[in-house]
């Protein structure tokens, strides 16, 4: 944000100018903090070691084909976690946990995940009711296995869902996607990152414990220390305590050698602009679905909320006892505090390293290409375009003036198109307003960027994905190939605030108006009541 909006807003919360503004009452929350922490309570940067979420344990079952399926369980449930040094904070996490447990599985192997919702009624804090929708955010399931918005389990119900697995190796995060509540649900703590691995994954980059996610959101914390919530009218949120794993600002020993992170960032609102404080770059290998066909060495990146990076860090130059920091240097349109700039730190220390492991000094250049990249626009038989914007009447986000709630209405037929099975087509996202950006996702489908406002993408956007950043006054294209599911998908910006209201249309893959869906996401797999309870 620049100095001079940041004083605008300041000022008096006229700093939304250009299209789509809104006036936004900045009472209650000071550019200086968003919590109401007492100074003891309010955790400062660097203090915690980083946590790794624990893997989920599972039983596998071998089908009549030989193919594998994993079977895991997983219990949402109100708990508390330990952010803060002195008060506990309440969550809704799977297992009680934030973030979830890590799924790590092969690809070829497919999983049936157990969601049971075992949340009370209402939120504790917050008051609204906890049914939930979970979504396998990379993943190309059928529709009704998708987290579609209004396909939910009733707390005391449980959600058999059917994840394939067949895709090739990316990082994958599950979290709620309950209609109107996303948001609030993603924040209080249900979210986990899900690992496909393959061996062309294997053969490249580190693995094991030199292979780290890393999970970022942003909070803000009552006095008591219960999670605030103040999404600004809808525009986003924005906390002044950064979290990685689910600790403040934490601390992680390395070896001097390479080491892999998986970066998601889970914020409801916040988008990153990520750098290294030595000013050594990155080299970025992966993309939100997978590989980059080649490395991509940056000094700084802009990540939104829902993209994943995956970046390799070389230590090896630096003297034990360094501190190596990841922070953020922002982006227009998000609001900042004093720490905000800071993320995580690396203290390097004097441990042998396994010289024996070839990826403890590679940097591979090259890795490998995937069907959306090797898709060129000359593929593409049709164009779209969405304009993207904020209803200033009705303070509603919309796409082409249209929004959920028109989907629900239609008893969940409309569409804003309807590609046919493996078509490829050129989608545009307009976003023609300066005070706001959104991160556009489309479910289903992987894709490639092909330009922003008319020009190459970012490198580091080089690679598979299927988020896309677009920024202020920035006309993105997608080169997309629909399939390999026919059906209705969400697309949504994912500023989970601004998709709760209700920036989020589905599209429908090569199945006529009138056709019969065997794959309706709100019928063909409704959740059961839950036997066991507790
Ligand atoms: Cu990560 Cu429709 O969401
Ligand atoms: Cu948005």
């Amino acid at each position: 944000m620049s100095l001079t909006r940041r004083q605008a807003l300041i000022l008096g919360g006229v700093g939304m100018v250009g299209a789509g503004i809104v006036t936004v009452p900045i009472s209650g929350v000071s550019a200086k903090s968003a919590s109401k922490l007492s100074d003891s309570d309010m955790p400062r940067p660097y203090r915690t070691p980083l946590t790794i979420p624990p893997p989920l344990a599972y039983q596998t079952t071998v089908g009549a084909d030989g193919v594998k399926t994993r079977h895991y369980t997983m219990t949402q449930r109100l708990s508390s976690a330990k952010i803060l040094s002195r008060l506990t904070t309440p969550i809704l996490g799977y297992n009680g946990i934030f973030p979830g447990p890590t799924i790590r599985i092969d690809k070829g192997t497919r999983a049936i995940v157990r969601v049971r919702n075992q949340l009370p009624a209402k939120h504790p804090t917050l008051g609204y009711a906890l049914p939930t929708s979970t979504h396998l955010h990379g993943s190309a399931s059928l529709p009704q296995y998708d987290g579609y918005a209004n396909d939910l389990t009733l707390p005391g119900f449980y959600k058999d869902y059917h994840f394939p697995n067949f895709q090739p190796a990316r990082s994958l995060w599950y979290h709620d996607h309950a209609v109107h509540f996303t948001a609030q649900n993603v924040y209080s703590g249900l979210a986990g990152q899900y690992l496909i691995s393959d061996p062309v994954e294997k053969g490249l980059l580190p693995q094991g414990s030199f292979d780290v996610p890393l999970t970022i959101s942003d909070a803000m914390f009552a006095a008591n220390g219960a999670l605030g919530y103040d999404d600004r009218e809808h525009s986003g949120l924005w906390g002044d305590v950064i979290l990685v794993n689910g600790k403040p600002w934490p601390v992680m020993q390395v070896q001097k050698r390479v080491y892999r992170f998986r970066i998601l960032n889970a914020s409801v609102s916040r988008s990153y602009n990520f750098k290294l404080s030595t000013g050594d770059p990155v080299t970025v290998v992966a993309t939100d679905a997978g590989l980059m066909p080649a490395a991509q060495t940056v000094g700084s990146w802009r990540h939104s909320s829902a993209e994943r990076y995956e970046i390799l860090i070389d230590f090896r130059k630096y003297a034990t006892g360094a501190r190596v920091e990841l922070r953020n240097s922002s982006n227009d349109n998000n609001r900042d505090f004093d720490n905000t700039g800071k993320i995580m730190a690396f203290d390097v220390i004097g441990t042998a390293v396994n010289t024996a492991d070839p990826t403890w000094n590679s940097l591979p250049t090259t890795l490998v290409s995937s069907h959306p990249m090797d898709l060129t626009a000359a593929n593409s038989t049709k164009t779209r375009k969405f304009r993207i914007k904020h209803d200033d009447e009705t303070n509603i986000w919309t796409i082409d003036d249209l929004t959920w709630e028109e989907v629900i209405a239609s008893g969940f037929q409309r569409v804003m198109a309807d590609p046919a099975l493996d078509a490829v087509e050129v989608w545009e996202f307009e976003n023609s307003s300066d005070g706001w950006f959104h991160p556009m996702h489309m479910h289903l489908v992987d894709f490639q960027i092909l330009s922003r406002n008319g020009k190459p993408p970012f490198p580091y956007e080089l690679g598979p994905k299927d988020v896309v950043y677009v920024g202020e006054r920035e006309t993105v294209r997608v080169l997309v190939h629909f399939g390999p599911h026919r059906g209705r998908y969400m697309l949504h910006c994912h500023n989970l605030t601004h998709e709760d209201h209700a920036m989020m249309l589905q599209f429908r893959v090569g199945l006529g108006a009138d056709e019969a869906d065997p794959n309706d996401p709100m019928k063909a797999a409704p959740a059961v009541w839950d036997p066991v309870q507790g």
